[in-house]
């Protein structure tokens, strides 16, 4: 079986408006005079301006750079691979879109945890692949993806892509970089191992060089949403074997990424005491909501994310407690999945820490409900 939907295989179809910028780097000199590309470069923008600034009007005139060049420079350097192997596009879920329309063909099978970060499926069925489902590791203390599972799977239905979120959501849970070189290890040669790696800057080891390696076989996909603050903004990168990066070039929509969300996300990337001190504020939140749900008797798995799971001991609970909440204001989340109708998701603001925000749920832990 072909590692591609088998139509790639052919030449093309090739990108018919790579952009100035890209042509402005093949001849090596500007190009000032833009007549060619019918943007609407000479509408005042006065309202714009005056909401905004004109940074904005500016960057909003005109199309973006198709290649997203300047943060792929700036995130080469950053992780230290090769340029190659990064892709830009419109946020994690966008390339999780990609990912599927390049490597999947109506009725072929992918797998997936029963309970997952449900973009996934709901984007593979609406290829309309057959999306094949495996339980987590769901027991007192542990919500984990089960990787085994997942490969006997893959295995069993000759599939064409594994999706894995490490760290997963919504169990937090984070699978060792060996786990998962043996989970691809375990899949069909042709299979490929769509690796979620939206929560990734809150690793601990997030720096290492294994955690930017690129495996073949692996489309390793991260997001500017979580730690960087730009979830308005739809931006995101893969990281992948530069041949496995030129089939989905092929279908890709190629000025999906704005210019500003380019801008922004190369801001960020150039201020990175600012992202490394939101990220420690984020995982010193993250403990104290975990101690303090686990001083109530909460049973809550150790994240590696923004955000904590709490295990309710039912779904029936959790959906009391989920109504409860959300008439006095604030929404957690709980999975729309059955299999994981237990679990309520919280994200670690500081907000989630007020003593009064989560009151419906401290009532429920005490047995109160
Ligand atoms: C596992 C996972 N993947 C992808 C996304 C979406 O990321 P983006 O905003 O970059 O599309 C989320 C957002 O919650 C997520 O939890």
């Amino acid at each position: 079986m072909p590692r591609y939907a088998r139509h790639l295989y052919r030449d093309g179809p090739h990108n018919p408006f790579p952009g100035l910028k890209a042509l402005e780097r093949r001849l090596g000199r500007e190009i000032p005079h833009r007549l060619g590309s019918n943007e609407g470069l000479d509408m005042p923008h006065q309202a714009l301006s005056q909401r905004f600034g004109d940074e904005v009007a500016t960057l909003a005139r005109s199309y973006s750079d198709a290649e997203a060049f300047g943060l792929r420079q700036r995130l080469a350097t950053l992780l230290d691979i090769p340029l190659d192997t990064l892709l830009v596009d419109a946020g994690a879920d966008s390339l999780i879109a990609l990912a599927l329309r390049a490597t999947c063909e109506p009725d072929n099978v992918v797998i997936a945890s029963a309970g997952t970060y449900p973009t996934f499926g709901y984007f593979a069925v609406g290829q309309g692949c057959d999306l094949q489902e495996v339980p987590y590791q769901n027991r007192p203390g542990v919500l984990a993806p089960n990787l085994a599972a997942l490969a006997k799977a893959a295995n069993r239905h000759h599939a064409r892509l594994v999706y894995l979120a490490n760290p997963d959501n919504p169990g937090g849970h984070l699978h060792e970089d060996q786990a998962i070189a043996a989970l691809r290890q375990s899949l069909p040669e042709d299979c490929t191992l769509l690796l979620d790696e939206a929560y990734f800057d809150f690793r601990s080891d997030a720096s290492t060089p294994s955690s930017t390696a690129v495996w073949p076989g692996v489309i390793r996909v991260r997001t500017f949403s979580k730690a960087h603050g730009l979830a308005g903004l739809r931006i995101g990168y893969a990281i992948a074997a530069p041949e496995c990066l030129e089939m989905l070039q092929k279908v890709r929509i190629h000025y999906a990424v704005s210019s500003l969300a380019q801008a922004a996300a190369e801001t960020v990337l150039d201020h990175a005491d600012e992202v490394q001190a939101h990220i420690a504020a984020v995982i010193d939140r993250r403990e104290r909501l975990t101690a303090w749900l686990r001083e109530l008797g909460g049973d809550v798995p150790d994240s590696a994310t923004n955000f904590v799971a709490l295990r309710m001991p039912s779904a029936d609970l959790a959906a009391c407690v989920h109504a409860e909440l959300l008439d006095a204001g604030t929404l957690v989340h709980r999975p729309p999945h059955p299999a994981l109708g237990h679990v309520l998701r919280i994200s670690t603001l500081e907000d989630a820490l007020k003593p009064e925000r989560l009151n419906a749920l401290e009532k429920a832990l005490q047995g109160a409900f």
